[in-house]
This record gives C-alpha cells, sequence and structure tokens, in this order.
C-alpha cells in the first residue's frame, strides 16, 4: 500500500484512509504524535456518533455478535448478519474508516473464499477494509491482492477460543517469540494495520517498536499506537462482564433502565402523555391525566 508522507501532529485529514492510518507509525517515528482512536458500532445511531466524536476508525466488529445479537460467542455470526449491520454504520459515517469484521469461517477456506466474502464487504457494505484475525499471511496478501486493506488481529483472537480453551491472555512467557513472528508475518503479507488484544504490554510496546505497521491495542497497555474499545462497554451498556481493560466512560446501562423505569411509573401513574404531549381536536374533550381509566371505560 502507498504510505502518506508522515504529516505534522496536528495535521488530520478531512477524510481518514487506510493510508493515512497505516503511515502513524512511521509519523511517530518522525516525532508526530498520532495515537489512533478506534471504536466498535454496530447501528446508524452509533457510527453518526462516533463521527461527530471525531474518532479515527469505525470498527463494525464479529463482538456484534455478543453485544448486539445475544450470542455467547463469536462464532455463530454469519457474513449476512455482519453485512446488514455494515451497511447502516456505513450510511452514519463520513468521516472515520470503516473497517469491516470477517467472521468466523469467512476467511478459514482458503485465500479465495476470504477474497469473496472481503469483497462483499466492500461492494454491498461499502467497508474501505477488512479485519480478520489470526496469523493468515497467505489470506491476508490475497485480500491486498484485490485492493482490499486488510487489519490483521494478534493474541486473544476471540474466534480460536476452542483451541485456547477460554478468554486467556495470550503471548506470556515463550509464547512471546511465536507473536512477534506472527506480527512480523502479518505485516510482511500487507496488512496495514494490527489489532493486539490481551497481551502483556511490555510485548505489545516490542511488538509495536519492531513494526512499521500501526498496532492498535485491547488490553494491551499503553505502547500501542492506538486503542480500541467496544461501544457498549466504553458507554457502560454491557452490564454482565467488565473485563479490567474496559475504562466505563458512561453508565448508559445504568442510566438506560432508570429512564425506562421512570417512564413506566409515569405510565401506570397517568402522568404521561401530558396535554402538551397530545393532539387536541376543539370538537372533542381532551381526557385529563389524573382520570382514572375505569372512569375511561365506562366502567
Ligand atoms: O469484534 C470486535 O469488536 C473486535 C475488537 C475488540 C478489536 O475484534
Amino acid at each position: 500500500m502507498t504510505r502518506e508522507v508522515p504529516t505534522a501532529p496536528s495535521a488530520r485529514p478531512k477524510k481518514i484512509t487506510a493510508p493515512w492510518v497505516a503511515a502513524a507509525a512511521e509519523a511517530n517515528r518522525a516525532g508526530a504524535d498520532r495515537r489512533l482512536v478506534v471504536v466498535t458500532a454496530y447501528d446508524f445511531q452509533q457510527a453518526r456518533v462516533a463521527d461527530a466524536a471525531d474518532v479515527d476508525v469505525v470498527l463494525v466488529g464479529d463482538s456484534l455478535a455478543n453485544v448486539v445479537l445475544g450470542y455467547d460467542d463469536t462464532l455463530s455470526v454469519t457474513v449476512d448478519e455482519m453485512l446488514h449491520h455494515v451497511k447502516a454504520v456505513r450510511r452514519g459515517l463520513s468521516r472515520a474508516l470503516l473497517v469491516a469484521d470477517m467472521p468466523y469461517g469467512s476467511f478459514h477456506l482458503s485465500p479465495q473464499s476470504a477474497v469473496e466474502n472481503g469483497i462483499r464487504f466492500v461492494k454491498e457494505g461499502g467497508a474501505e477494509a477488512v479485519k480478520l484475525e489470526g496469523a493468515r499471511p497467505k489470506e491476508i496478501a490475497a485480500l491486498v491482492d484485490v485492493e482490499i486493506p486488510v487489519m490483521a488481529h494478534l493474541g486473544l483472537t476471540p474466534q480460536s477460543i476452542h483451541r485456547f480453551g477460554g478468554y486467556k491472555v495470550q503471548g506470556r512467557g515463550d509464547a512471546a517469540d511465536a507473536l512477534l513472528v506472527a506480527a512480523r508475518e502479518v505485516e510482511e503479507a500487507g496488512a496495514f494495520s494490527l489489532v493486539l488484544e490481551c497481551v502483556p504490554a511490555g510485548l505489545a510496546a516490542e511488538i509495536t517498536a519492531a513494526l512499521s505497521i500501526p498496532t492498535i491495542g485491547i488490553g494491551a497497555g499503553a505502547g500501542t499506537t492506538g486503542q480500541v474499545l467496544v461501544y457498549h462497554d466504553l458507554l457502560g451498556m454491557e452490564e454482565r462482564i467488565a473485563p479490567r481493560f474496559v475504562r466505563r466512560y458512561a453508565e448508559l446501562g445504568r442510566a438506560s433502565r432508570e429512564a425506562l423505569e421512570a417512564y413506566a411509573a409515569d405510565v401506570r401513574a397517568g402522568r404521561f402523555p401530558s396535554d402538551d404531549e397530545s393532539y387536541g381536536d376543539p370538537s372533542r374533550p381532551t381526557p385529563s391525566d389524573t382520570e382514572p381509566l375505569t372512569k375511561l371505560y365506562g366502567a
């Protein structure tokens, strides 16, 4: 991929592109301070919020499976389900780079299947790049060969959950070297960036220093080029689990529940809707909200 010439720290393009993201690591080496801000989103409104907040990259993650569709893991989400949400996010974004996550089974069979599904995300979904989990240089190279920028993803890759035997930190001790080798492989295959999930902070910093593409950490410490969090985690909408790497910037789950409880209480007490929230017609009396329902029903 053609890299953009490193820009001054303050220079931010009107539209974020894969080459601009790819150039972040080199820009930082040249004295910039380009920390990439990545967040997941799954629908039109979330995309609009992320774009308005000026994040760099919006990822329609296969975490869709857990946080939106209610599956236990990410393995069952399909390309069609992902595409439905990628299209919605596309309609809400104008500035941020849109990356579509390739779900389990959509690239594992062959580089050809990776290309076929990758093209669907670009053509039908409007994605500007795809992300795929694991050290899969052949699939990455095949996608890059058909003009699709690829974000790689190593460390705790949830699609490998059965092989890992659970959601465990990856790359500790002797496993560190293999992760570094895999990182170099995906870079050589042409990935424009690399997500590092749940790896020790020291190893993530080492990988970041060793690569010329940017790293994006989630549970990988402060030494990566950028950070990614799941929308529902950072806004406190996902209340069932709280991994240590999540910082909640809001408590929207609690706020939403409290709002719905207040709405329910108002409806049950006849406090909603008020006259101001209703339409009048001079030819008909407006029922009072304090009137008991039994009277309205003529009981
Ligand atoms: O699916 C997802 O949301 C992800 C991010 C956590 C990187 O892969």
